[in-house]
């Protein structure tokens, strides 16, 4: 246990938990299928934090083929789907742990970087992708179905780029 919270891979028990967290916290939200497909896609990326005994955040990953977003050559990269945690368990570090779990477990399915779409508007999601080495590529203009911008953000894979703690 680490200050009483701790990281774990989701199991299909979480899965209300992990529902009424992303509807509590995001307005992306999906339905059953989604969260299990991911599951069954990559289940060591998909992770719950458990705080007093509940569900307080998850994180769930695509691992995908594409363009590099550090060059022109195609790769195998993560994507971090979704992320949330409770207003009630934020700034305990919690997010920072499921990103980074969540970055080593991508790292086993042989990735070698890491990206994902973020509200422009999202300081706190920014804030906490930033100090895990993340840096902003490129605007997707109106991204999200209200219309809003996402900036796509990526980092290089955590076996040439350590995490600096
Ligand atoms: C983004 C989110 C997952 C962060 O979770 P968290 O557990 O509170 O984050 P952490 O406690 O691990 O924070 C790590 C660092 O991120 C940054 N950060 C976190 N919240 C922040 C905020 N509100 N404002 C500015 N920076 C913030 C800080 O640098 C923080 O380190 P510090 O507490 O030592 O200053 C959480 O705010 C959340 O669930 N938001 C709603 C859902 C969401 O936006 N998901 C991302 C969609 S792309």
């Amino acid at each position: 246990m680490i200050e009483g919270w701790y990281i774990r891979p989701f199991e299909r028990k979480d899965l209300r938990e992990v529902v009424k967290v992303n509807k509590s916290c995001l307005p992306e939200n999906y339905p059953d299928q989604f969260f299990m497909g991911l599951y069954h896609h990559a289940p060591k990326a998909f992770l719950v934090g458990i705080d007093d005994d509940t569900v307080a955040g998850y994180i769930m990953c695509r691992i995908e083929r594409g363009v590099s977003s550090f060059g022109r050559l195609p790769v195998k990269k993560g994507h971090i789907v979704s992320i949330a945690v409770k207003h009630t368990h934020r700034r305990k570090g919690i997010g920072y742990a499921l990103i980074k779990k969540g970055m080593e477990a991508m790292t086993e399915y042989g990735v070698s970087e890491y990206f994902l779409e973020v509200r422009k508007s999202n300081e706190a999601a920014i804030g906490v992708y930033e100090k895990l080495g993340f840096s902003i590529k490129r605007v997707l203009k109106g991204y999200y179905r209200d219309g809003e911008d996402a900036y796509l953000m990526a980092r290089k894979g955590i076996d040439e780029e350590p995490i600096e703690e």
